[in-house]
């Protein structure tokens, strides 16, 4: 995993998602103060960009803006319906004036939902 530097912190809108491609994944990052995230931009639900949503500060959530989902900032989960499946999450860092963030999620949509209970093998 590297880490990519992406823009000027202050490049970015305080409580805005925009979107950036980092490697080989498009990936909406929201600054919310001096915090910085990073998500898979393509909803879970359909191919629409997350970047083009509203960002809730006090969640931490992005929420799509064809349908509503709110993804988590922290985790990538869905809190509302209809997506229910989680998008990748990736580290995402301010490193003094700058944003960087990483070329491979930490978790990824293929990942099991936590809220899911699966059979054992
Ligand atoms: S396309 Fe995102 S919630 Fe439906």
């Amino acid at each position: 995993m590297t880490m990519h530097r992406i823009c000027a912190l202050n490049d970015l809108a305080d409580g805005a998602a925009a979107k950036f491609e980092v490697g080989k994944h498009i990936v909406a990052v929201v600054r919310i103060g001096d915090q910085v995230y990073a998500i898979g931009n393509r909803c879970s639900h359909a191919d629409v960009a997350l970047a083009d949503g509203d960002v809730d500060c006090d969640t931490k959530q992005l929420s799509c803006i064809r349908h509503g989902s709110a993804f988590s900032l922290e985790t990538g989960v869905p809190s509302t319906l209809p997506a229910t499946q989680p998008v990748p999450v990736f580290v995402a860092e301010v490193r003094g004036a700058d944003v960087f963030v990483s070329d491979q999620p930490t978790m990824h949509a293929a990942s099991p939902d936590p809220r899911v209970k699966r059979a054992q093998p």
